[in-house]
């Protein structure tokens, strides 16, 4: 079964025990990478370490989430190999794996709620990358990322 990464800061402790709760549910296996408290965090530490958790391949998705989603996409997206989307609609989530093969869904626990959450986490683990032409296009991705 694939195994999902998922952290969060502080604003997002609530959010990510749903979302947790919603995966266990639906079979697949998680891996927390924290923020377990409620006390004032730093989203880049968390945002880095799903991001090194799928890169380093124990994990075969991310989720992260901080208030926005904003912050913490910024910092996964700092990691080569990873492509993170923020998005708070299910087309957005489901397109970001077929045509841009994301490997990173974030969303912001302050901007969306439960329910909603667990729609886009479904629609985008439902989808399949499409490759063909957009393999070509994340390749580009990909030669951006080695020119540093
Ligand atoms: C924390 O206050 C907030 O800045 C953080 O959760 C996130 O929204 C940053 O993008």
């Amino acid at each position: 079964m694939m195994r999902i990464a998922i952290g969060n800061d502080h604003t997002a402790v609530d959010m990510r025990e749903a979302v947790s709760a919603h995966l266990k549910e639906r079979g697949f296996e998680v891996v927390e990478v924290g923020s377990f408290s409620r006390e004032s965090s730093n989203y880049p530490e968390f945002g880095e370490k799903v991001a090194r958790t799928v890169v380093s391949g124990e994990a075969d998705l991310g989720i992260a989430i901080c208030g926005t989603g904003v912050g913490i996409s910024i910092a996964c997206n700092k990691v080569k190999g990873i492509r993170a989307v923020c998005c708070s609609e299910p087309y957005s989530a489901r397109m970001s794996r077929q045509h841009n093969n994301s490997n990173v869904l974030c969303f912001g626990a302050r901007v969306i709620g439960v329910e909603l959450a667990k729609m886009i986490v479904d629609e985008w683990l439902d989808a399949q990358f499409l490759g063909g032409r957009h393999q070509t296009r994340i390749d580009m991705i990909a030669e951006i990322e080695n020119k540093g």
